[in-house]
């Protein structure tokens, strides 16, 4: 049966700027539903971001997130068509990449400076050391390994010999929050039709 509403889960772990794109992009959309966000952390400002647009949070331990089925049965009962994360730091278990479509935004050109430990402001601080002329935001889908699922989307951006580790994550942060909720549009769109 073909679907008329795509529900949505967003996963992040801090700040949650990217969520705040999301969730304004999408609000109002009777066709796409943000249906509860979740944190690996019970103090991330992105549980409060949610609170805000009256989504449901929900925040979970190490053990259940990979020890049980209860997140998998939680998304589940909402019907959850598409997992997005925006700043989520956790390598996603087996048994949620078999049962859903994911998507993850990194904040540099990948392969360059993905993987492991490669997140956030690491990011950034390892590009201005390597003194490199570009940075940018990558987009795709979500597999086992860290950063390896295939690409979606990536925009560059240029890398000033002046930029601050900071500057570049400013840089980095506008171009996250124009891009990622249009790129989730557009893979919805493909999920529609
Ligand atoms: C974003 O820049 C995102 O690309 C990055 O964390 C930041 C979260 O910011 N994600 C990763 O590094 C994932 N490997 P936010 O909490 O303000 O959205």
């Amino acid at each position: 049966m073909k679907k008329s509403i795509i529900n949505i889960a967003i996963f992040a772990s801090g700040n949650g700027t990217n969520a705040q794109a999301i969730l304004e992009y999408f609000k109002g959309n009777d066709a796409v539903k943000i249906n509860c966000l979740y944190s690996n952390n019970s103090k991330a400002y992105a549980i409060t971001r949610a609170k805000n647009f009256e989504v449901e949070t929900r925040s979970f331990s190490r053990k259940e997130f990979y020890k049980s089925t209860a997140i998998i049965n939680h998304l589940n009962s909402k019907h959850v068509d598409l997992i997005v994360l925006a700043g989520f730091m956790w390598l996603i278990p087996t048994q949620l990449v078999d049962n859903f479509t994911i998507l993850n935004i990194h904040p540099a050109l990948l392969p360059k400076y993905g993987g492991k430990g490669m997140y956030g402001h690491f990011v950034h601080e390892a590009v201005i050391k390597n003194k490199e002329k570009e940075s940018g935001i990558t987009i795709h889908y979500v597999n086992n390994e860290y950063d390896k699922g295939n690409i979606i989307y990536q925009k560059k951006c240029a890398v000033l010999a002046s930029d601050s580790a900071d500057d570049l994550a400013n840089k980095i942060h506008r171009l996250e929050h124009k891009h990622y909720p249009e790129t989730i549009l557009m893979v919805i769109e493909k999920l529609l039709s």
